[in-house]
Order: C-alpha cells, then sequence, then structure tokens
C-alpha cells in the first residue's frame, strides 16, 4: 500500500474531516479497485445510457483497458466543445479525457487531472495510441499528477480554461469548497463547469463519512444537495442548473447496514463563470430563440432540466437564463432580445430549494426531469 502524506495541502472543509481521506481514496482507486467490476456499489458505475449518440460514438474508438478502469457516474461531455480547452477533474484512467480530445478536434486541448499514479500512468500509456486513432498528428491531451484542490500547484493558470468537467470525483474531496474557488478561478469568463457527481437527501452521519470503503465508492463523501447549493454560493457561483438525475442503489448488505437511510442519485450539473448572474431569477423582459444550429440538437435544446427551447419558438426567460445563452459559447446558437434596463420584478420560478431534497439552484422548481415535447412554459423560466 503507498505511504502518502495525510493532509498534503492542509485544506479541509468547514466541518472536521478523517484525517486521511485523501490517502485512502488514493489507495482506493490505486491499489484496491483493479477495474469497475471490483466496485462494491452503482455509485461510481455510469449507466451507459446517460451518454449521447455522439460520445457512444466516440467510446467505440476508446482502448478497452481505458474502459474497463471507468469509475465515473454520468456523461459530463456537454455539447460545442470544438476548438475547446477543457480540463477533466480526477481524470482517472483518462476516458473522459479521450472522448473530449476528439470532441474538441485537434485544435482543442484536453488536460486531465489525478492523483493517483496508478489512474494517470494508464492514461498516460494510451495517449499516443489515441490520437493516433482520432487521426491527429500529435496528442492534444496532457495528464498531470496533482490534486483537484490546488489546480495552481499544478500549473492552470487564471482563465485559461473554457470548459471543466468532472465525472463522479468532487464528492471525493475533504475541501469541496476550495475545488469550486479553483475551478471559478480557471475559467475563462463565460466558461462552464459540467459535472456529474453523487448526491445524497440528508447529511450522512459522521462514521458512514470516514468509513473507507464508503467514501472509496463515492457514497460516504456525496454531497448533501442542500449544502451544495450553500457551498457553491460560497465558493463564488450564483447560479447552477441541474441536467438530470438517476437513482444509485447500494445493494451490499454492509453497506446498506451503514447508509441504507439515505437516497443517494447521481446527478449532472451545469455552472457558468458569469459575473451577471444574480442568486434568484429576475425579470427583465427578455426573450430567447433557440435556431437549431447546435450539432445533434435540431430540433430542441435542453439548458438544463427544466429548460427546453423549441427551435425557432420565443420563449420568456430570466436574466440568469438570457446571460448563460448570450454570454458563453452558446450564444451564436440564440438570439437573447432585450437588457436589463427595465426591471418586472422577481421571476415566477416556484420554491427555491426543493423540500424533496432536489437542492434547487436560482432558477428551479424542484421537479427534476423537464417533460418531452412543447413546456407550453412561455410565461415564466420554470
Ligand atoms: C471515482 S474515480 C473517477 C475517475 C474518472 N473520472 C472516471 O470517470 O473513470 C475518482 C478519481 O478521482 C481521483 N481523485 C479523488 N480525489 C482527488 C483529489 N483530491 N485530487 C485529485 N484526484 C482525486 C482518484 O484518484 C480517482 O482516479
Amino acid at each position: 500500500m503507498a505511504t502518502v502524506a495525510t493532509d498534503p495541502l492542509g485544506i479541509r472543509d468547514a466541518l472536521p474531516q478523517p484525517p486521511d481521506t485523501l490517502a485512502q481514496v488514493r489507495d482506493y482507486y490505486g491499489s484496491t479497485l483493479q477495474g469497475s467490476k471490483d466496485l462494491k456499489t452503482s455509485a461510481c458505475c455510469c449507466a451507459p445510457d446517460s451518454a449521447s449518440p455522439e460520445v457512444r460514438e466516440v467510446l467505440a474508438l476508446v482502448a478497452p483497458e481505458v474502459l474497463e478502469r471507468f469509475y465515473g457516474c454520468g456523461s459530463p461531455l456537454p455539447p460545442l466543445l470544438e476548438g475547446c480547452t477543457v480540463l477533466d477533474l480526477g481524470c482517472g484512467t483518462g476516458r473522459d479525457c479521450f472522448v473530449a480530445s476528439k470532441l474538441v478536434g485537434p485544435q482543442g486541448h484536453v488536460i486531465g487531472i489525478d492523483m493517483t499514479p496508478e489512474q494517470i500512468a494508464v492514461a498516460r500509456r494510451y495517449e499516443a495510441v489515441q490520437a493516433e486513432r482520432f487521426g491527429y498528428a500529435a496528442p492534444n491531451t496532457a495528464f498531470l499528477d496533482g490534486y483537484i484542490e490546488d489546480l495552481a500547484a499544478a500549473g492552470i493558470a487564471d482563465g485559461s480554461v473554457d470548459v471543466v468537467i468532472s465525472n463522479c470525483v468532487i464528492n471525493l474531496s475533504p475541501a469541496k469548497e476550495q475545488v469550486f474557488r479553483e475551478i471559478y478561478r480557471v475559467l475563462k469568463p463565460g466558461g462552464e463547469l459540467y459535472f456529474s457527481d453523487v448526491f445524497a437527501d440528508r447529511r450522512l452521519p459522521r462514521e458512514a463519512q470516514s468509513d473507507p470503503v464508503l467514501r472509496g465508492e463515492c457514497l460516504g463523501g456525496a454531497l448533501y444537495a442542500e449544502d451544495f447549493r450553500r457551498l457553491l454560493a460560497r465558493a463564488g457561483w450564483a447560479d447552477f442548473r441541474y441536467m438530470g438525475s438517476s437513482p444509485v442503489s447500494v445493494d451490499d448488505g454492509e453497506l446498506y447496514a451503514k447508509v441504507g437511510m439515505v437516497a443517494f442519485s447521481s446527478r449532472t450539473v451545469r455552472a457558468f463563470k458569469l459575473d451577471s448572474l444574480e442568486d434568484l431569477c429576475e425579470d427583465y423582459g427578455q426573450v430567447a430563440v433557440y435556431k437549431g444550429t447546435i450539432p445533434g440538437f435540431l430540433h430542441h435544446f435542453d439548458l438544463d432540466d427544466h429548460h427546453r427551447f423549441l427551435t425557432g419558438k420565443p420563449r420568456l426567460v430570466c436574466g440568469n437564463t438570457a446571460a448563460m445563452l448570450s454570454e458563453t459559447r452558446f450564444a451564436p446558437h440564440f438570439c437573447v432580445t432585450g437588457d436589463r434596463s427595465a426591471h418586472y420584478g422577481a421571476f415566477a420560478c416556484g420554491t427555491f430549494g426543493g423540500s424533496d431534497g432536489h437542492g434547487g439552484s436560482a432558477c428551479d422548481n424542484g421537479v427534476g426531469p423537464v417533460a418531452t415535447g412543447d413546456p407550453e412554459n412561455n410565461g415564466g423560466c420554470c
């Protein structure tokens, strides 16, 4: 078993954490697990259906060893990545990095960072192979040893990244607020955080948080949805959006005895680095129309789990949604009219913070995924 410093960063969240969390997690991914088959729960083991057709097509080109050591809980690869610099936090053996490598194209760049040498070593071994499969003259990927809590130490400069992704990693961090601060720092203005992770409907008992197996399986450190909302706001993010959610089951008898009372879910979250975002949705009478031009999204585009934009159909949106559509890489694909010169009060957005543990964002009715078809919701964003 690897011997590592217990807290090399000296950073902790407000709640006291088990002293050896990072070391436990590194041992779990470096020594205990040899592949997805060794996992005891479905938490770090993605439902393949969550991947878009575009992503599934690229996955067919990724080396089997990389796929066998995939421990993600979603598919955090948003559209429109061509030419982007993408940073994957806790990249493991690089599955999402290699998919992103194809999606960003030869002009784009992908950086993966992970603290477990055994994981990074696999990713590095396949860099040249994957570049060749994608038809690139040289890899557009770089895999760094490092901590997601201290991206500066890994050489990642302020405002240098277009999109930060992460798949089932932030739950493992003993300093989650610091992670969200670092992400905010490294993103360019208008850049996007898009990540999948395990969430819980309550704070876990202290013993469960420090149980090495529960922690390693992405349950012990799972974010209580309401604490996530608070923590993100404290780290400077005024708004975020849920993209979708699926339940995580705990079938192992021993683990169920410890956390069977908790409802875990895997969720994908989107948040933009925009100074113009407010902590609640405000009504400025702005209207957005989707042009139908994002590749793979001819007839509609889902900004989040309750904003489906039908191609060509105007929709009244709050100031935050207008900013997300007009001040980011999505801007060329939307026509957003109106500005913030006139204010019509708060935007009717239902409850703030779902009572069902949905952990509402600034614009969230807490009801979950958008219905298919026309939401008939032109009077409000929710
Ligand atoms: C559940 S695995 C997910 C790996 C990868 N994202 C995937 O989808 O296969 C968690 C990964 O995060 C890494 N990790 C956990 N905490 C970390 C931290 N604080 N800094 C850097 N990497 C970390 C682990 O080494 C491990 O490779």
